[in-house]
Order: C-alpha cells, then structure tokens, then sequence
C-alpha cells in the first residue's frame, strides 16, 4: 500500500531516533512538528468553512490596514478640495503615532505664512499669489460707476481725519454688545447665533464679498491711500467655513510634507491660518491687503510704503492692525501687517494710539 507522505516523514524521524542516539532530540522535534502540520492540515481538510471564514478575517484586516496608512496619500501638490478633508484626517491620524519618533528642527521650518498659496508649491515658489485673485480700487471703481458710492472731497477727508481726535478727547465709552467689537478667536469661537449680512462689491474679476457695513469704510481707505500714491488690492476678504477649513487643512498638510507629525503640523499651522470656526474672516470683518508692488503675504509688507500706510492711517477708516509684532503671545497669531480688522473709529484709534491688540481693548475697556 502507497504511503503517505506525512506516514514517510514520521518513519523518517523515528527511524532517525532509532538509529542515532545523537540525533534524538533532533529527531523528536522533527516528529512532534509533523504531526503538529499534519493536524492543521486535517483541520482545514475537514472544514472547508472554516478555512474560508480565517481567510476573509485575513483579508479584511489587511484592507482595513491600508486604508489607515498613508499610502493613498498624494506624492505631489496639495489636496485639491474640500472633498478629501476627511482623507487629510485618517493620513494625519495615522501619523500620530510618530509625533516621538521624528524629531522636526523647528529652526530650519520657515512659518508659512501666506493663507491664499497656489497648490503644488516649492519653497521659492511658496509665497507667489500671481494667481490669487486680488481686487484693486480702480476695477472696482469701474465695474460700480453707477452705484453710490462716491470718494470723499479734500474738504471732507479733512474733517474725517480729525473725528477719532475729538472721539479720544471725549473719552469714549465702548459696549460689549458693540458687533463691530466682537472678539473672535481660538478662546472665543464665532458663536452659533452670529448673524451679519454679507456685502457685495462688484469688480471687473469677480465679486468681493464682506460684512455689507464696513464696505464704505473700506473703500474710502483705498481711495485715500491711491491719493496718497499707494496702490492697495484686496486678496482675502470673506470666507465661508469650508474654504477656512480647506486653508488649514494644507497648511498643515504642507508642513506634514516637510516631516512633521500631525500634532505638530497643526500647532504651527494655527499661528498662521486661524483654526476652522475662529477666523474673522468667517465674519466678514477681517481683509487682507497688499499694494501692487507687493504681492507677498508675508512680514516684508510691513516694511513697503502701503504697509507703512496701513499702520499710520488704517484707524482712521475703522480698521486695526489685528496681529501686531510683539503680541503673538497673547493673540497666538504670528505677526501678520497686512490683515486688517474693521472695529469701528472710536475703536480703532485707541487701540492703534495704544499698541493694542483687541484683546488687551478688551481687558482695558471692556
Ligand atoms: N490669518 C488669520 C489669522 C486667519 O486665518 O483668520
Ligand atoms: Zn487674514
């Protein structure tokens, strides 16, 4: 009768204990590992089921593992829309674990600071708003020289000028309840119930949008500012939570690609790009502003005659330098010269007469 081949391995073996006492040991854990194969081997001989059900248990946690690790992630650019948000989550997820493991040299890792970056950048390319959409006062002007607006004579300028003087001579009294002085930031998030109506201006690129009550304010900067020489453009005015979101969510995507966990990625992330849910922008009362020489969002516009500007007249039209250098620590927001806040004029001046930034007013005077 034809034997087996698990019946010639165990002869081998016993015969091999038999014959060589030296070889014993050897030769009983060759017997004891056959028959132990032999038994597996009966086992899923006989139960065909079970057999299939181990696969599937198999093959789903290999599945359910690779979805968890980032390997689906993107070699190149940025993620491309709010639809793979949720992938930005499980990759970051997934990266948690090597926040101890990878030690990041803060000191080479540049702050990005510039919320409005193209996709797919490379560090000398990584501040270039080329194609940002920016809005200058002369297309908008054009695009509404039917509507009402209309820039104010020398005489009336004057006259504004010297409004938040006597304002600040009468000691003026602020209120809590004041919209225009609402605190918005990672402490105090856009409250459920904030409700504001959304201003459209209209310009030869697209629409601009903002809270509808700080628009005539807005405009009338510009236009002194043009008067004066300097050329300001808008490049972020309102934005709703979903382009907030999709702002921060590459941010710290960006910094994850350069080793970061996301732990870390999302701490310095929220110095620059405010987190989802606490950005002013979201209120309609924060712009962005740059000058036609410069199209940087970064700290050299300080330095740039529009810069310059901004800080010595902004109050004047309602507006306050938001994050000023040497209060990162208590606005947690790296300094950033050209995001203006709207707060009103009687506001506006004794916090830029008093290098405030709004939540030291708010200690002060609230
Ligand atoms: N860049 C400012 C802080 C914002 O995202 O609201
Ligand atoms: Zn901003």
């Amino acid at each position: 009768m034809k034997r087996s081949f698990y019946e010639k391995t165990k002869s081998f073996f016993i015969n091999m204990g038999k014959h060589y006492k030296l070889l014993r040991v050897l030769a009983i854990i060759g017997l004891a590992f056959s028959m132990l194969f032999h038994r597996i081997y009966l086992y899923f001989k006989t139960g065909t089921k079970r057999f299939a059900s181990t696969a599937f248990i198999l093959l789903c946690f290999m599945v359910g593992n690779s979805f968890a690790y980032p390997v689906f992630q993107e070699e190149n650019g940025f993620i491309s829309g709010e639809e793979k948000e949720a992938e930005v989550v499980a990759v970051a997820d997934s990266q948690i674990a090597l926040a101890d493991e990878q030690q990041v040299e803060y000191e080479n890792i540049k702050v990005l600071d510039d919320e409005d970056v193209v996709d797919g950048y490379s560090d000398s390319q990584f501040h270039d708003m080329e194609n940002v959409d920016k809005y200058f006062l002369d297309e908008i002007l054009e695009e509404n020289a039917d509507t009402n607006f209309q820039p104010l004579k020398d005489s009336e300028q004057a006259e504004m000028e010297s409004i938040p003087e006597m304002a600040m001579a009468q000691k003026p009294q602020f209120d809590a309840g004041d919209w225009k002085l609402v605190l918005i930031n990672k402490q105090h998030p856009i409250p459920e119930d904030y409700s504001f109506s959304l201003g459209m201006i209209k310009t030869i690129k697209g629409d601009m949008e903002c809270d509808e009550r700080i628009i005539d304010d807005l405009l009338l900067m510009m236009q002194a500012a043009s008067e004066d020489g300097v050329t300001l453009a808008i490049c972020s005015p309102y934005r709703d939570l979903s382009y907030q979101e999709y702002l921060f969510n590459r941010k710290v995507r960006a910094y994850m690609k350069k080793g970061m966990s996301y732990m870390e990625a999302y701490s310095i992330s929220s110095q620059a790009v405010t987190v989802p849910g606490a950005s002013e922008h979201q209120i309609g009362l924060a712009i962005d502003i740059i000058s036609d020489t410069y199209l940087t969002l970064d700290e050299g516009f300080a330095e740039t005659s529009a810069g310059i500007w901004l800080s010595q007249h902004c109050a004047e039209y309602g507006f306050i330098l938001r994050y000023p250098k040497g209060k990162e620590a208590i606005t947690s927001i790296e300094f950033e010269p050209w995001h203006f806040r709207y707060v009103g004029r009687d506001a506006a001046e004794v916090i830029m007469k008093e290098g405030l930034c709004l939540e030291e007013f708010w200690d002060k005077y609230l």
